[in-house]
C-alpha cells in the first residue's frame, strides 16, 4: 500500500514532542510520508524539517494546500489561530487531525464540524487520553457496572508555562486549555454531558505569578445525559509546592470505587491495571489509529471525531459561561447552539490586567 502523504500546520511544542515522534515508526516503515510542514517561523520550519525529514516547507498553509497533494493534515495551532485551515482541508477531501481545544468560539467549531461532515473525511481531535491503555481498562470495568458519580482532580503548578497558555483571551483559561482532556475522558467513560454549573476563583494582583491573567481555581459541576452527576476541580495555586500535584478521576458505582490515573487503575483499593510507561505511547497509538482510518477512509474508526467531540468543547466553554454568570446552570445544548457564550474580556479586573 502506498505511503499516506501527511502535512503539518504548526511546528510547535505538541508537534515536535508528541505527534511527530508518534508518527516516526510509521514513517520508518514507509506507511507515512511527511510531505509538507507549514509554520510562520522559518527557523522552526528549517529545524523541524531537518529533524523529522519533511520533503517541503511552507510559511502559508494556503500555498501548501494548493501545491501539495496531501492525504491527511495535522492542524496543531493555538485555538484562536484557526481560520480557514479546516475549511480548505475539507474542500480538498483531506483527512484532518486537529489539536484541542479546536476553537474558543463554539459557532466556529460547529461550522468546521459541518464542513468535515459534508466532506466525509476522517477527523480526529487530539484527545489522546482516550488512547491510554488505562482508559481502555476503565471502559472494560464499566461494562459490568452502573456508574453514579464521577470526580476529576487536576492540581498543578500555578506558574505560567508560556504566553498564550497564560492568557484567558488566548487559551480560555486552564480549564479549557488543559482540563478539557479529563472532561473528554469522563465523556469516553460515561457519555455526553447535559448541564453545567461552575464557580471560579482568581488571585488578586500581586498574589500570584504575574504573567497569568486567568482564574486560578475552577470548580465545575456536571450532569450527564444518563443522569450521572460529576465534579471537575482544577487548581493552579500550587506555585511553590515542590512539584506536588494530582491528576486523577474517581468513578463511584454501586459496588466499586474506581480510581484512574494515567498509569494505574484501582478498584476498591486493589490495583487492577498498572503500566510502566509515562503515557507517551498514547500519542503513538492515536497516530496509528488515525493513519489506519485514513488508509481505510473510514471516519467511524476514530475515538474522538470532530463532530462528537463538540460536547467536550461545550462542557468547558459552558463552564466559563456559567462562572461568568455566578454559577448559573446552563444546558450544553444551548452552549453548542451558541445561544450562551463566554466573554474573553471577563478576566479584566481580576489578577493581572488583560492586554487592553
Ligand atoms: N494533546 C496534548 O496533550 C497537548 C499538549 C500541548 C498542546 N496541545 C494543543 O496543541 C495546540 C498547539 O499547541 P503548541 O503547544 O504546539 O503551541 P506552540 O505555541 O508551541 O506552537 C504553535 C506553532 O504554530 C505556529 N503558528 C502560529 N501561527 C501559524 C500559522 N498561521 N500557520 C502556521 N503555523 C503557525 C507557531 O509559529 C508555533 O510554531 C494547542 O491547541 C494546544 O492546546 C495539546
Amino acid at each position: 500500500m502506498s505511503s499516506t502523504r501527511v502535512g503539518f500546520i504548526g511546528l510547535g511544542h505538541i508537534s515536535i514532542h508528541a505527534h511527530l515522534p508518534g508518527l516516526r515508526p510509521l514513517v520508518e516503515s514507509g506507511d507515512v510520508e511527511l510531505s509538507a510542514f507549514c509554520d510562520i517561523s522559518e527557523e522552526a520550519l528549517a529545524e523541524q524539517a531537518a529533524a523529522f525529514g519533511a520533503k517541503t516547507t511552507y510559511t502559508d498553509h494556503r500555498q501548501m494546500f494548493e501545491q501539495e497533494d496531501l492525504d491527511a493534515v495535522y492542524i496543531n495551532l493555538p485555538p484562536t489561530l484557526h481560520t480557514d485551515q479546516v475549511t480548505l482541508a475539507a474542500e480538498k477531501g483531506i483527512h484532518t487531525f486537529v489539536e484541542k481545544p479546536v476553537s474558543l468560539d463554539m459557532a466556529q467549531a460547529a461550522s468546521f464540524s459541518q464542513q468535515i461532515e459534508k466532506a466525509g473525511v476522517v477527523s480526529q481531535v487530539g484527545f489522546m487520553s482516550r488512547y491510554y491503555p488505562s482508559a481502555e481498562h476503565v471502559v472494560e470495568l464499566l461494562r459490568e457496572r452502573t456508574p453514579r458519580h464521577v470526580q476529576i482532580s487536576l492540581f498543578y503548578s500555578g506558574k505560567p508555562v508560556r504566553w498564550w497558555t497564560s492568557r484567558y483571551e488566548e487559551c480560555g483559561g486552564s480549564f479549557v486549555e488543559n482540563t478539557i482532556h479529563m472532561v473528554d475522558l469522563i465523556r469516553y467513560f460515561l457519555g455526553d454531558i447535559a448541564d453545567v454549573s461552575a464557580f471560579y476563583m482568581w488571585r488578586e494582583p500581586g498574589e500570584g505569578p504575574e504573567m497569568m491573567n486567568m482564574p486560578h481555581v475552577y470548580d465545575v459541576n456536571y450532569r450527564f445525559a444518563s443522569g450521572v452527576v460529576g465534579n471537575a476541580t482544577t487548581s493552579r495555586v500550587l506555585t511553590d509546592a515542590n512539584g506536588a500535584g494530582r491528576r486523577e478521576v474517581l468513578i463511584v458505582c454501586d459496588d466499586a470505587l474506581i480510581e484512574w490515573s494515567t498509569n494505574k487503575v484501582t478498584v476498591n483499593g486493589e490495583t487492577t491495571f498498572e503500566a510502566d510507561a509515562k503515557g507517551r505511547e498514547a500519542f503513538a497509538l492515536q497516530a496509528a489509529a488515525f493513519i489506519e482510518a485514513v488508509k481505510a477512509e473510514d471516519p467511524s474508526r476514530m475515538r474522538s471525531p470532530y463532530g462528537s467531540s463538540l460536547n467536550s468543547l461545550a462542557a468547558v466553554l459552558g463552564a466559563n459561561a456559567s462562572a461568568e454568570r455566578d454559577g448559573q446552570r446552563l444546558a450544553l445544548a444551548d452552549v453548542e447552539a451558541s445561544e450562551v457564550a463566554w466573554n474573553p474580556r471577563h478576566a479584566a479586573g481580576h489578577g493581572t490586567p488583560t492586554l487592553e
